[in-house]
């Protein structure tokens, strides 16, 4: 042989350093190709696969690309796959790069066993475990998280973050309000890093009024509201614009909007036929799913969701929908939804805020039987017939059926009028 291991070994360091640099410079097709190599020459080298990430890291922002970015990432795995030599801090480097770019594009789950060899090497730090849980929850699996989080507990009884999360767990998934006040609060009160998030405030005071503890929770949003993680203690939606107008009611004249509700108005003895006619039409009515109703019967039928019309459902109410596409603010609502909502006599929708300060939300009265009611924020009022009730549902909202036979309305979600074409354009849907 021409060269000696030792030569290849120095060659390799030599060479990694080169490349190094030119990632860093911006030339990061340039560092690929010597990463490349580097690979060719020892196909285990920890460095050179993530050299290789991180230069297709760089080209994959540069252009935009997903295909690329997922390039990155299956590097970055074979670095680790072949860190075990490597330093902690390098090593810990290399997961956190791996895993912060998994999340980003949605590859929640592969980035398990990247958290699991973290927790590996460092077994006496609870930091690596609750990033596990956080992975589990962005992947909606909160049954996962509940369980790392328990582990984490055993260990750590006062880690904060683990309380907070937690908490958050037993409030959404097991529905056990006691244990939940109790876990929420004792993170909350921790202050340790990354507890001060509106979704434990948010969790805890519902946690709260479904044990009847009312005044507690008015006293968790009014803290969370003084900390600026709700627009206001009662206006607790967390997907927010910040400079638009709040207010719990609104008029027709303030939504700007008069010349299409006007239609929506005048309209309404058809709309309402052709709710009827569904409502008639066993099985197309879905069970509100969002475990907001206390007691009662509540149910909806979707014609428009996230801006996107659906085909299905229009072509059962055909002159409804015909009406929304003439209404811009509402048919391209990506932030909201068009639905007929029913309530059956006995019902109570819990105290509960929509997600987002976008969206104003019209009621047109259809069916309005004696001792129907929604309070929003701290007024009460009631439907009527063939008229508009609108509202912000970014504020506390909790509504009653105390009365004898259904009640029906058309809920359109329009966009708020403070909004610019642009933002209505580049909002992400919700
Ligand atoms: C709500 O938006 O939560 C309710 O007002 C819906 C309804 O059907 O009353
Ligand atoms: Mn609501």
């Amino acid at each position: 042989h021409f060269l000696t291991n030792a030569d290849i070994m120095g060659l390799h360091m030599i060479f990694l350093q080169e490349s190094l640099l030119t990632t860093n410079s911006q030339n990061p097709t340039s560092a690929l190709k010597s990463f490349e190599l580097l690979i060719e020459i020892r196909a285990n080298s920890s460095k050179a696969w993530y050299g290789k990430g991180k230069a297709l890291d760089k080209l994959s922002e540069a252009q935009k690309s997903n295909e690329i970015l997922k390039e990155a990432i299956a590097a970055y795995v074979k670095a680790i796959e072949f860190g075990s030599s490597l330093d902690d801090a390098i090593f810990k480097v290399y997961a956190v790069q791996c895993i912060e770019r998994m999340r980003f594009i949605g590859q929640h789950l592969n980035a398990v066993p990247v958290h699991k060899a973290l927790i590996e090497r460092f077994n006496d730090d609870p930091y690596y475990r609750n990033q596990l849980a956080v992975t589990y929850l962005l992947a909606n699996r909160l049954a996962d998280a509940k369980l790392v989080l328990h582990e984490t507990l055993l260990r750590w009884r006062r880690d904060g973050f683990a309380l907070a999360h937690y908490g958050f767990v037993l409030k959404n998934l097991d529905k056990n309000y006691e244990a939940a006040t109790v876990f929420l609060q004792e993170g909350i009160d921790s202050e340790a890093e990354g507890t001060n998030d509106g979704r434990f405030y948010f969790s805890l005071g519902e946690a709260m009024t479904r044990l009847g503890r009312n005044k507690e929770a008015m006293e968790v949003y009014r803290k969370g509201a003084s900390k600026k993680l709700f627009l206001s203690e009662y206006q607790r939606s967390l997907y927010n614009v910040d400079r638009l107008k709040s207010r719990p009611f609104w008029t027709k004249k303030e939504t700007n909007y008069v010349r299409y509700l006007d239609v929506l108005e005048q309209n309404w003895e058809r709309i309402r036929d052709e709710g009827l006619s569904v409502l008639n039409d066993e099985g197309h009515f879905t069970d509100e799913s969002e475990n907001l109703r206390d007691i009662g019967d509540w149910k909806q039928f979707d014609l428009f969701t996230r801006g996107r019309k659906i085909n299905k459902h229009c072509e059962k109410v055909p002159f409804t929908c015909k009406i929304i596409e003439t209404f811009p603010a509402a048919r391209f609502c990506k932030r909201g939804q068009v639905k007929f909502s029913v309530m059956h006599p006995g019902t109570h929708v819990w105290p509960h805020c929509g997600p987002t300060n976008c969206r104003i939300r019209v009621h047109l009265g259809l069916k309005v039987p004696e001792k129907t009611s929604i309070r929003v924020a701290n007024k009460t009022r009631s439907w009527k017939e063939g008229k508009l009730l609108i509202f912000d549902d970014s504020f506390e909202h909790e509504v009653w059926h105390n009365g004898t036979t259904v009640r029906l309305v058309l809920i359109v979600d329009v966009w708020h009028p403070d909004l610019t074409e642009l933002e209505r354009t580049n909002l992400y849907p919700i």
